[in-house]
């Protein structure tokens, strides 16, 4: 390097310095606010807010991805002849209109605001409309928006957009998908401004974060495992963006921490487990039949899909032809097992008896009739809830959220209707929902510290998409 571009990189490290000092500031949230609103875990966070968001609108109506593909584009599918085809299945892969399409809008005609803690960033118009499309665009300027994340012009464009991981599309399935957006119904819709608050909307700070952060990578094929393995390397760490949300970020929103090893901090009020441990979210105990169909169908036996993870489920992994689930799964389950150290055991934070009794009550009269007395459900429909992850892993938030607010696994083709549980919140006050958490973390050899009342109170207002 020479000693001037050591002194720009340098200048650009200290600006960031401060920003990150800016954030941090700024992030301080305000009393009582709960842990996991929008403006925790960066551009990620809310990146996936906007995939939720049209994906919630998908689901509700039980049509799924299908309802954001155009009626007249050819069945997605990966071993056509025709790229268009072949493109329809690669943008289900890649969840594209789950972000690039507005709520109530022309699928893929962008215009979808994605908030996030530096502003709102809006996704483009991806039809091949000349003036507010790709309608300009050459096969060689859409491979360089995915892979280096410029626009054709040059600008760079916000990691909003993950092309952190698009970058490993292969240049045959770039082009792939461009054919298929090109097959698409021109739509003429002029992508609203970014919204974004000083200094985040100086384009030098993006230059200066991809310069830091951002590296364009090619998919390299690991020779030592097999074709499926590959495979599944290639869709979780390309296309089926994982990383977006399972890799911790910075306060910079970039990821920074072990890949696939769990947010950092919770996700529209979600906690993102590990991949990588067993007692988080990792599949690595799991067979190979559950991962599958746990990833197609949103359930199996040991655990169900819920919140931004079923959306995940619903418009995208469902789509996926058996091949390549098991691909997925194959490579899921020979992650490294990285097992988060096993919590100590507090004696002072185990829940009293008078909590304990309380809260095995309330399980007797509002829960066994679904999960059964001894918690052992009815799986897959109704969870069973001894040894269920949700409640033995470390973060509790994932069943808060689903005891208060109630939920739905996803709507998929091998589940179509979705057994629901109903919310719990409205007829518990926080006290005794926090008993009866602590009772459920602490029965059938589940140990955990007491739920408090004040985490109850944090989760309670965050809504479910
Ligand atoms: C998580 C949300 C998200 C997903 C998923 C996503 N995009 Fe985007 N995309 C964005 C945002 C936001 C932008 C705008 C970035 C900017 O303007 O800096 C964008 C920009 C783009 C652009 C640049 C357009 C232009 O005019 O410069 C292309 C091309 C694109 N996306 C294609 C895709 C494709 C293909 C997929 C699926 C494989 C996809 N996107 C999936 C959010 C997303
Ligand atoms: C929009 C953010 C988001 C994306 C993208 C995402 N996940 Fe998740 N994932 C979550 C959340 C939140 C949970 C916790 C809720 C749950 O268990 O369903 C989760 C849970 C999981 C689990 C644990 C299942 C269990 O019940 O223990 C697995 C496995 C998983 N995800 C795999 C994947 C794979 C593979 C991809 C990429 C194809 C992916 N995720 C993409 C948010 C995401
Ligand atoms: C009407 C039947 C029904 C009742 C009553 C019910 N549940 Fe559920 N529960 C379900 C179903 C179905 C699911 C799976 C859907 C989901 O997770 O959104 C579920 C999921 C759960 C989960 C998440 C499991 C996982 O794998 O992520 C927890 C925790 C849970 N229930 C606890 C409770 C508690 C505590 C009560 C009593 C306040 C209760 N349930 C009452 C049907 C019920």
């Amino acid at each position: 390097m020479s000693p001037r571009a050591r002194r720009t990189a340098g200048l650009l490290l200290l600006a960031i310095a401060g920003l990150v000092l800016a954030v941090l500031l700024d992030r301080r949230a305000p009393p009582g606010a709960p842990p996991g609103e929008a403006r925790d875990g960066a551009i990620v966070t809310t990146v996936t807010n906007a995939t939720n968001a049209t994906n919630a609108t998908t689901t509700a109506n039980g049509a799924g991805y299908g309802a954001a593909t155009p009626a007249s584009a050819p069945r997605p599918d990966p071993a056509s002849p025709d790229p268009v085809a072949r493109g329809a299945y690669l943008a289900l892969a890649g969840n594209c209109a789950g972000c690039h399409t507005a709520r109530g809008g022309v699928p893929y005609a962008g215009g979808r605001g994605i908030e996030t803690p530096f502003g709102t960033i809006h996704a483009s118009n991806l039809t091949p409309d000349a003036e507010t499309g790709l309608g300009a665009w050459q096969a060689e300027d859409f491979r360089r928006a995915l892979r280096e994340g410029r626009s054709r012009d040059g600008r760079a464009l916000y990691p909003a957009f993950p092309y952190t991981e698009y970058t490993r599309v292969s240049d045959a399935d770039a082009d792939a998908l461009f054919a298929y957006l090109r097959s698409l119904e021109p739509a003429r819709a002029p992508t609203p401004p970014h919204a974004l608050r000083f200094p985040w909307n100086l384009p030098w700070l993006l230059e200066g974060w991809r310069m830091l952060y951002f590296r364009p990578a090619r998919f390299e094929p690991d020779p030592a495992r097999d074709a499926a393995w590959n495979r599944g390397a290639y869709l979780v760490e390309g296309l089926g963006h994982c990383g977006a949300c399972h890799t911790a970020r910075n306060l910079l929103g970039a990821q920074t921490g072990v890949p696939l090893g769990g947010a950092a901090t919770p996700l529209q009020g979600w906690h993102v487990p590990s991949l990588l441990d067993g007692r988080d979210g990792g599949v690595g105990a799991w067979t190979q039949a559950e991962t599958v169909a746990w990833l197609g169908a949103g359930l199996n036996d040991r655990a169900v899909a819920t919140g931004p993870m079923a959306q995940v489920v619903a418009n995208s992994l469902q789509h996926l032809v058996p091949a390549d689930l098991e691909a997925m799964a194959s490579y899921l389950r020979a992650l490294p097992r990285i097992e988060a150290p096993a919590r100590p055991a507090r004696a002072d934070y185990a829940p009293g008896a008078a909590t304990l009794e309380l809260g095995g009550r309330l399980y007797r009269e509002r829960c066994a009739d679904c999960h059964g007395e001894r918690g052992e459900g009815a799986p897959p429909h109704w969870p069973a809830l001894a040894g269920n992850r949700s409640l033995t892993m470390a973060s509790s938030v994932n069943a808060i959220r689903t005891v208060l607010h109630g939920g739905f696994p996803p709507a998929t083709r091998a589940n179509p209707r979705p057994y629901g549980m109903p919310p719990a919140g409205p007829g518990l006050d926080d006290s005794e929902a926090a008993a009866l958490m602590s009772w459920l973390r602490n029965s059938w050899g589940h140990t955990a510290p007491a739920t408090t009342a004040r985490e109850i109170n944090a989760l309670r207002p965050i809504p479910v998409e």
